[in-house]
C-alpha cells in the first residue's frame, strides 16, 4: 500500500543495508547494481558507487542532471563501460563486464540514447536485425511489436533514416522487443519529442511494462518519468542521490528543490 510506502532515501543511509541486501540478492530482484565504480577514461570514474535495484516486472526510471552519469549506468549494466569495482547481476547471477551479445541471450535489451537505428534499412529489415540471434519464430515477433507499435506495422517497407525522431525511437525499442527480453534498458524514450508524441511514448513503455517485461529507463522528462515509474532513482555525480517510489520523490522538498525545478517540469 502507497500510505505504507517508504519514504525516498538519501542514499548514504541506504547503502549499507543494500550491499548486506545484494549478498542474499533476493530471487526477484532481476537487476542488482551493488557500488559500481566505472568510467571510459584512466583515472576518471563516472559512476562512483551506484547502487539499483530493479524487481521482477518493476517499471525503475532514473533522473539527474545532464552528466550525472544516467547513460553510463545502462551501459554498466550492458557492458559498454569499464566496471572498475562494484558488481552488476541479472537474476543473481553476475554479469559485470559481460558482452552485449550475451546479455542480449540472456534476455536483456537495450535501447540506446542515439543512434539505435539503421538509417539505411527499412523498419522491417530493422526489426529482423533485432531478431538475428533468434531468427525462429520472427512472424511471432514482429506481430507483437506492430501490436505495440501500429504505425510502424503501417510503414514496413519504409527507410527508417525518413522517419522522425520520434518514430525512430519506436523503431528501436522495437528491435529490442524482437529478442522477447525480459528486461528492457531504456535511454531518454521521449527525447526530442513534441508534447503529445512524449505522452505516445510513455504509453509504449508502460504498455511493454505490463506485458511483464522489466523495464529501467533514464529520463530527461523527470517528472512524467516519475509519474509513471514503480521507483525512482535520482542520480546525481554518479552515485544514486535518492530513491523511493516515484510518487515520493515527486512530493520530496528536496527532490524538488534540487532537481525538479530545473529538470522537466
Ligand atoms: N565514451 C565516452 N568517453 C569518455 N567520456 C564519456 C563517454 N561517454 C560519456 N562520457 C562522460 O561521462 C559523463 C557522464 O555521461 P553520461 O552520458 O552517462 O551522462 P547522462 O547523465 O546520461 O547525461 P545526459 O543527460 O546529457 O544524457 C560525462 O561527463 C560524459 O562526458
Ligand atoms: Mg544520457
Amino acid at each position: 500500500m502507497s500510505s505504507s510506502a517508504p519514504a525516498p532515501q538519501p542514499a548514504s543511509s541506504a547503502s549499507a543495508s543494500m550491499s548486506a541486501s545484494t549478498a542474499t540478492a533476493p530471487a526477484e530482484n532481476v537487476v542488482v547494481l551493488d557500488d559500481v565504480v566505472a568510467g571510459y577514461l584512466p583515472g576518471v570514474n563516472i559512476l562512483n558507487g551506484a547502487n539499483l535495484t530493479a524487481a521482477k516486472g518493476e517499471l525503475i526510471g532514473i533522473i539527474g542532471p545532464n552528466g550525472a552519469g544516467k547513460s553510463t549506468m545502462l551501459k554498466a549494466i550492458f557492458g559498454q563501460v569499464k566496471v572498475r569495482s562494484g558488481s552488476v547481476t541479472l537474476n543473481g547471477e553476475d554479469i559485470t563486464g559481460l558482452r552485449a551479445n550475451k546479455l542480449v541471450a540472456k534476455g536483456v535489451g537495450f535501447v540506446p540514447q542515439t543512434n539505435n537505428v539503421f538509417p539505411s534499412l527499412t523498419i522491417a529489415e530493422n526489426l529482423q536485425m533485432g531478431a538475428y540471434q533468434r531468427p525462429r519464430g520472427l512472424r511471432e515477433r514482429v506481430d507483437f511489436v506492430t501490436s505495440i507499435f501500429p504505425d510502424l506495422g503501417k510503414r514496413l517497407q519504409q527507410r527508417a533514416g525518413s522517419l522522425s525522431g520520434g518514430e525512430r525511437q519506436m523503431v528501436a525499442m522495437g528491435r529490442a522487443l524482437m529478442m522477447d527480453p525480459h528486461v528492457l534498458l531504456l535511454d531518454e524514450p521521449s527525447a526530442g519529442l513534441s508534447p503529445s508524441r512524449q505522452d505516445e511514448a510513455f504509453l509504449r513503455v508502460s504498455e511493454i511494462n505490463k506485458a511483464g517485461v522489466t523495464t529501467i529507463m533514464v529520463e530527461q522528462n523527470a517528472r512524467r518519468c516519475l509519474q509513471i515509474c514503480d521507483r525512482g532513482y535520482v542520480l546525481d555525480q554518479g552515485r544514486d542521490a535518492y530513491t523511493g517510489t516515484g510518487r515520493d520523490l515527486l512530493n520530496d522538498p528536496n527532490v524538488i528543490g534540487l532537481y525538479l525545478g530545473t529538470l522537466g517540469a
